[in-house]
């Protein structure tokens, strides 16, 4: 599915529509790619994020972007990974449905992912990659607005384990 790709880059430098931030359910930054998108697009983020009050887990909230080179940032906090038994597979597929959805409502066409939760939340990276993808796709098959979602994955690590998710949902050739 073209209108899905996998790169491998640093989600501040991204000229689409909406970016994603894995943030926390405070708003107010953190560090990884959260600390990144707070840097690049200057103390107004901060705050206007100050006004919105929080985000629960799974959830989105959209915010201008400032100095970044896209419209919005939409923010959503990732659950932390605690084994396996706390929801997490549920919230995390939450957090890209909720994104996108925002993103089609603020009237986006692209939308850029980082891998949420799989750096300081700790969920297994390839299991949060099906997720990922196969809640992408989902989305995509009954809302054409959207014309591309790009995961930008920060080390090759990541990259591979978001190529290798898409693959596995790819139709075998006969
Ligand atoms: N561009 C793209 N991806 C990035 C960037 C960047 N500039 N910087 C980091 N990443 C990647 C990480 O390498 C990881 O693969 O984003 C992924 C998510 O990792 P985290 O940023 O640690 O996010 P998460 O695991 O969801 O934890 C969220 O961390 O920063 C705090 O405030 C944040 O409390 C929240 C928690």
């Amino acid at each position: 599915m073209e209108r899905l790709k996998i790169t491998q880059g640093d989600i501040t430098q991204c000229q689409v529509d909406a970016i994603v931030n894995a943030a926390n359910t405070s708003l107010l930054g953190g560090g990884g790619v959260d600390g990144a998108i707070h840097r690049a697009a200057g103390p107004e983020l901060l705050a206007e994020c100050r006004t919105l009050g929080g985000c629960p887990t799974g959830e989105a909230k959209a915010t201008k972007a400032y100095r970044l080179p896209c419209r919005y940032v939409i923010h959503t906090p990732g659950p932390i990974w605690h084994g396996g038994t706390a929801d997490e597979n549920r919230l995390l597929a939450s957090c890209y449905r909720n994104c996108l959805a925002q993103a089609s409502a603020l009237g986006c066409k692209t939308v850029a992912f980082p891998s949420i939760s799989t750096g300081v939340y700790h969920f297994p990276v390839a299991h949060a990659a099906r997720i990922a993808i196969d809640t992408i796709q989902a989305y995509l098959q009954t809302h054409d607005e959207i014309t591309c979602v790009t995961m930008v994955c920060f080390d090759a690590a990541t990259l591979a384990a978001y190529q290798q998710a898409l693959e596995e949902t790819e139709p075998k050739h006969a």
